[in-house]
């Protein structure tokens, strides 16, 4: 007999990488539990000193290496984050950029993003970061990026009026879908007015690892921010 049990989207992404030296191990099982965000518990009690005021919280899907998601976090200590990253790899990174940097402001959630939008509350989002996502340029693999029309519907319904739902890119396809995905969705404009506003890495956002990679090999990084209209 068939059951009606709701399925896991499937993730078609690395969990794993080369395993892990002594040190990430540790802070995998030192640091990870007291920061995995709990989608079970009420957002406010998640987040030390910040939970007692209305703190702006943003989410970062994907953070691979997690130098951006640690950048912004301690540029922006008023503001929450949650990153979402299977790749327990990255997350091991993230952890020892926490730690270096001693911020205090981010909560992980260690497995595919899809899994935890819906513990997340309607318009609580100020800001949404897809940055480099995997491009899956192949055509026949397009429905495996993340970035869908029913993804924008749910950021949609999460990030705020008024708040941005951030991408970027190097990949020419994935820079085509990103912003032909982004810009068919009603509740959203793109924010650009000249080309240096998507040519030119934001001033106030991070360098990530893949767009260090993308321009050592002299691939043209592109970001696009986009406005939940009111
Ligand atoms: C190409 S890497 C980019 C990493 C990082 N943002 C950067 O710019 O260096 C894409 C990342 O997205 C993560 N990812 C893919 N699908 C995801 C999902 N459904 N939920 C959360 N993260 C996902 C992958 O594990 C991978 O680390």
């Amino acid at each position: 007999m068939k059951t009606s049990e709701p399925t896991s989207p499937r993730f078609y992404g690395r969990r794993k990488g080369r395993p892990l030296r002594r040190g990430m191990q540790a802070l995998l099982s030192e640091m990870l539990p007291a920061l995995r965000f709990d989608a079970t518990r009420p957002l406010a009690t998640q987040f030390g000193k910040a939970s007692g005021r209305q703190a702006d919280l943003a989410l970062e899907i994907g953070f691979g290496g997690g130098e951006h998601l640690a950048g912004l976090a301690e540029a922006n200590p008023a503001v929450n984050f949650i990153g979402a990253e299977p790749f327990v790899n990255g997350v091991a990174s993230l952890l020892r950029h926490i730690q270096t940097g001693a911020v205090s402001n981010i909560r992980i959630w260690d497995d595919d993003v899809r899994l935890v939008l819906p513990a997340l509350p309607d318009a609580g989002l100020s800001q949404v970061f897809i940055m480099f996502p995997d491009p899956w340029p192949k055509k026949r693999h397009a429905a495996r990026r993340i970035l869908q029309p029913e993804m924008m519907d749910i950021l949609a319904q999460l990030i705020r009026p008024g708040g941005q739902l951030v991408l970027a890119s190097d990949d020419p396809t994935a820079k085509g879908w990103l912003l032909q995905t982004a810009m068919s969705h009603r509740q959203f404009y793109w924010t650009a007015r000249r080309p240096a506003d998507w040519r030119q890495r934001p001033p106030h956002l991070p360098a990530t690892r893949y767009m260090t990679k993308a321009e050592q090999a002299s691939r043209q990084p592109s970001w696009f921010i986009f406005e939940r209209r009111g």
